[in-house]
């Protein structure tokens, strides 16, 4: 039980990576708090970990609204007496046909960017109030690289989490709050993704990983739960790439 005493908020926990690491997490003994916008998919994550013997809450959350911010951290320590760990892993698809959209521009950068600063705004001094904890940031290998038929507000949005994790990590190391970013690469696609959920699209982008496969939502909740977890102890301002060699190529 690698979080055993822990108590997570894991935003955008209701779908895809975040209900895994959910999941995962509630399995490895943290109490977990799902913050998402999907209501009803969130409440369904969270009755089958209790089903499962683990504890779990859904809270209602934008991630681009500070009082939803301030309610889910509210709600977090009222459920739980504290909060240990903060994943920032809700997000939206840059893979769009309208490439050059302003509003699309606008509302990557709100959701992906400022949604996780206010997270880490929120979060903070909860984390301090317990002692220390861990924050685990959701970037993407967009975050290190230009992709075709991808917004270029994607790139900049994980970007940005990328290098403000770095910001958050030297800035919060005495407080015992270690601020790490992952990177998933080709995975399942997004609730909001279009272009690149076609088929052959897929397949053809599938030729530029050298391990020639997806990776499964699972294998990035280990290096969530990794990080997150004491065994990361000595590790902060760091990133973490689950990609399959994408990058490495
Ligand atoms: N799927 C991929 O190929 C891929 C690759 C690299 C990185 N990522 C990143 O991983 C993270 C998880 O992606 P996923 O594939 O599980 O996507 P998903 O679409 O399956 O899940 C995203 C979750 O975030 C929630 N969400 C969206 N906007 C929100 C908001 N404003 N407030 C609160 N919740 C919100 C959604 O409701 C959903 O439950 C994202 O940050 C994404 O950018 C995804």
């Amino acid at each position: 039980m690698r979080l055993a005493g822990k108590v997570a908020l894991i935003t955008g926990g209701a779908h895809g990576m975040g209900g895994a690491e959910a999941r995962m997490f509630a399995r490895e003994g943290a109490k977990v708090v799902i913050g998402d916008l999907l209501e009803a998919e969130g409440r369904q994550v969270a009755a089958a970990i209790a089903a499962a013997g683990g504890d779990a809450r859904f809270a209602r959350l934008d991630v681009t609204s500070e009082p939803d911010w301030r309610a889910a951290v509210a709600t977090t320590v009222d459920a739980f007496g504290k909060l240990d760990v903060l994943v920032n892993n809700a997000g939206i698809s840059g893979s769009d046909p309208d490439t050059l959209s302003t509003a699309l521009w606008e509302r990557l950068m709100d959701v992906n960017a400022r949604g996780v600063f206010l997270g880490m705004k929120h979060a903070i001094p909860a984390l301090q109030r317990a002692g220390g904890g861990s924050i685990v940031n959701i970037s993407s290998i967009s975050g290190f690289v230009g992709q075709p038929f991808i917004h270029m507000g994607y790139n900049a949005s994980k970007a940005a989490v990328r290098v403000m994790t770095k910001s958050a990590a030297v800035q919060y190391a005495r407080d015992g709050i270690r601020v790490n970013s992952v990177h998933p690469g080709f995975m399942p696609p997004m609730l909001t993704s279009k272009t690149t959920a076609d088929p052959a699209m897929r397949a053809e982008m599938l030729k530029g990983v050298p391990m020639g496969r997806a990776g499964r939502p699972e294998e990035v909740a280990c290096a969530v739960l990794f990080l997150a977890s004491d065994e990361a102890s000595y590790v902060t301002g760091t990133e973490l790439v689950v990609d399959g060699g994408f990058l490495a190529l």
